[in-house]
């Protein structure tokens, strides 16, 4: 088996250690079957990814769009824009609508082959959708929304659970030309409304409740709150998906059933520009405000398409497992478009990893015989403490591929998940990307790269990862002109170096914007390094040229990989009317990745019960669920009579990460802080001694 191949090596620190490299899996090897698209070796990989960057990569990516979708208007432009104007376009002259591309081809071609394979909460009662019925249900749809004044261009919200109408319900507005932006359904109903009004859309699409572990979720009910407050919201088409009861506004709400069996079940697909925006998903940054960010249409199509071909090595009649929720960009990507866009069956999982027992993801494995299986370091160490006994004895055989997405995976985790799950043959997969790469920037490729838990090893086709030295060249938003001029940003050349990631080259589903904000979006991502995208997480590259991610380097946290801002939880927690002032901070959680911890003062003519502290901090931590959602919620809350801050009133966050981190012992030069006793009384706080 690969473990005792296993050879020394270096984890990106330059140091030896225990991290061991581990070759091409054997279900991906030489002589396996199917070829893989990719191998059989880094050398393969080598040659392949030199076409995709540089000189004559225009053609690679030309040959690419031409073989992997199918266009109403064929493009001549490859390319145009760069990372200075952020102007960037791909295949600008083309026309091409998705949802042709990942339903109507495979209908006409097959229309009894499974598109949709819907594990519902409780086990055995969900069903498979072919692509002839997907190809039904989406044209209704989309003749519904016409029917409700919907046109191309305009924006649709979705706030559904994971059930298969929402992978159609996607299609549907993709199909007329639709902008939609789907709203994780753990959202609260403050989060959704603001979701809703930033992009100004007209028709929100729910069900009348979720299923999941067996507990329901009133998604209506949390949408007739919401709408309340967003006067441009007309009609609420409602999903039946348990029956429960509902509150039904007349002349606003309309059933998804009742409305979809008055319309015709064709509707011809909007050929729409290259260019032309196909959603817009919200995610955090380092501010308060959520960005809304706008992904096109035929770039973001290609690299979806091309990524799950080739990380995940997809042939015909493969069943592709992604356990994500369709509410953020890997359920956008990996459940509905990537792999519907290569016409294989792709797996809606309502469920979570525990219900009914820890045993359910292998269940499902089994039951559907899925190919790739793409998951989280959340859910992996989770079921990795609960035991391995709950894997053995499921066949999970049809395996190939193991995927893992959305923070860094350490080496226990991955070695359990290599040698239970895969049982010694499966590639294990480590995948980076962000909302905004819209699809897989670092990661190995199965039948090529051999890999070492704990690096996402390459880059993909047509990317340019590069390391910077943090401090060099970077410019504020002010200095930016003069900056590109003046300074350059410190490309850290060669092996064994560590700094903050960057992307030199752009590529097609790079983020187009932020809804409503392109300024934002050049504040963000072009302005920092000018001439690179800059991704906010820090990097490494050891002595074999592989990357491995450290995580972000801005004030973004990430909590069981879901991303969430310390700037939009303090502003929740501030709208306590006790609140005078907060500081939140990640600080490392063997379970979630991350975890939220505060830091709270209270305003002077607050009063409260000083021995019952567990009272307030519950008040706060329910304020944190209101204003975004329960997945925010700070695992610890403490009360403290002042935060460290500078002379000039900047919180010292520095301060309170280390301290948390155990290690208040090393925090260096605290000559800045305006009273130094303060320091001392978090960390009695910290510690619980005081
Ligand atoms: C952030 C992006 C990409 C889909 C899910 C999250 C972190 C993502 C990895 C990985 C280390 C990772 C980064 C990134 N991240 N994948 N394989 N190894 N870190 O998308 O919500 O936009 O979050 O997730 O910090 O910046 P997202």
């Amino acid at each position: 088996m690969s473990t005792e191949n296993g050879s020394a090596n270096t984890n990106g620190n330059g140091e030896a250690s225990a991290i061991k490299t581990y070759p091409v899996a054997p279900r991906l090897a030489e002589g396996a079957q199917p070829t893989p698209h990719v191998g059989p070796d880094l050398d393969s990989y080598k040659a392949a990814h030199a076409k995709s960057v540089g000189e004559g990569s225009d053609e690679w990516w030309a040959e690419q769009a031409r073989k992997t979708l199918a266009w109403s208007t064929p493009f001549t432009t490859v390319r145009s824009g760069d990372f200075s104007t952020g102007n960037i376009a791909w295949f600008p002259d083309g026309a091409l609508n998705v949802a042709y591309n990942c339903v109507d081809r495979h209908a006409f071609a097959n229309p009894d082959a499974p598109a949709l394979i819907y594990e519902a909460d409780e086990p055995g009662s969900g069903r498979t959708i072919s692509y002839g019925e997907l190809l039904s249900e989406v044209c209704g749809l989309a003749n519904v929304l016409k029917g409700l004044g919907v046109r191309k261009g305009d924006t649709v919200s979705i706030y559904l659970p994971m059930t298969w109408h929402a992978a159609a319900a996607l299609l549907a507005c993709a199909r007329i030309g639709a902008i939609h932006s789907v709203v994780f359904a753990g959202f609260s109903a403050e989060a959704l409304r603001d979701r809703v009004n930033d992009c100004e859309c007209r028709v929100v699409i729910t069900s009348d409740e979720g299923k999941r572990g067996g507990k329901s979720i009133a998604t209506k009910a949390i949408v007739d709150q919401a709408v309340k407050e967003c006067p441009k919201v007309e009609k609420v088409v409602v999903l039946k998906r348990t029956g429960g009861k509902v509150n039904w506004v007349e002349g606003r709400d309309v059933w998804w059933d009742e409305e979809i069996a008055k319309v015709p079940r064709f509707c011809p697909c909007e050929p729409m520009g290259s260019e032309d925006p196909l959603f817009i998903l919200y995610t955090s940054g380092s501010t308060g405000k959520p960005k809304g960010v706008v992904h096109t249409t035929g770039g973001y199509l290609l690299c979806a398409a091309l990524t799950v071909k080739y990380v995940f090595d997809v042939h015909p009649g493969d069943r592709f497992g992604c356990m994500a929720d369709v509410g953020w960009i890997t359920g956008h990507t990996y459940i509905v478009y990537g792999p519907l866009a290569n016409g294989v069956a792709t797996v809606i999982f309502e469920s979570t990893p525990v219900y009914p027992t820890p045993a359910r993801y292998w269940e499902t494995v089994a039951r559907h015989k899925i190919t790739q299986f793409y998951s989280a370091p959340t859910a992996v160490r989770l079921l990795r403490r609960l035991g391995s006994h709950h894997v053995s004895g499921h066949d999970l055989s049809s395996l190939r591929v193991l995927g893992s997405v959305g923070e860094p995976i350490n080496p226990e985790a991955w070695e359990w998940y290599n040698e239970n799950v895969g049982r010694g043959q499966c590639a294990v997969v480590d995948t980076f990307w962000q909302t905004e790469t819209g699809s897989i920037v670092v990661t190995p490729f199965p039948g090529a790269v051999p890999t070492k838990p704990g690096s996402a090893t390459v880059p993909f086709f047509g990317h340019t990862p590069v390391i910077l030295d943090a401090m060099s060249g970077k410019a504020s938003a002010l200095t930016f002109l003069l900056a590109v001029y003046l300074t350059s940003p410190q490309i850290l050349e060669g092996n064994n170096v560590e700094g903050v990631l960057a992307l030199a080259t752009p590529w097609p589903s790079i983020a187009r914007t932020i809804w409503q904000d392109h300024a934002r979006y050049l504040d963000t991502y072009m302005k920092p390094y000018p001439g690179l995208f800059y991704t906010g997480d820090g990097a490494a590259r050891d002595a074999d040229g592989y990357i491995w991610i450290r995580g972000r380097v801005d004030d973004v946290i990430n909590v069981s990989g879901h991303r969430l801002s310390t700037a939009e939880i303090e502003s929740a927690l501030i709208m306590h009317k006790g609140v005078a002032e907060t500081a939140v901070i990640g600080a490392s959680d063997e379970l979630t990745g991350q975890a939220v911890y505060a830091f709270v003062t209270l305003k002077p003519e607050f009063s409260y019960d000083p021995n019952d502290e567990g009272a307030l901090t519950k008040e706060l931590v329910l304020q944190v669920r209101k204003v975004i959602g329960p997945f925010a919620a700070p695992k610890k809350i403490y009360i403290v009579p002042d935060l460290p801050k500078t002379r000039s009133g900047k919180i010292m966050r520095r301060i309170m990460r280390k301290i948390v981190a155990g290690e208040g012992d090393q925090l260096g030069d605290l000559s800045t802080v305006a009273d130094p006793s303060i320091v001392d009384v978090i960390k009695r706080r910290v510690a619980g001694t005081l």
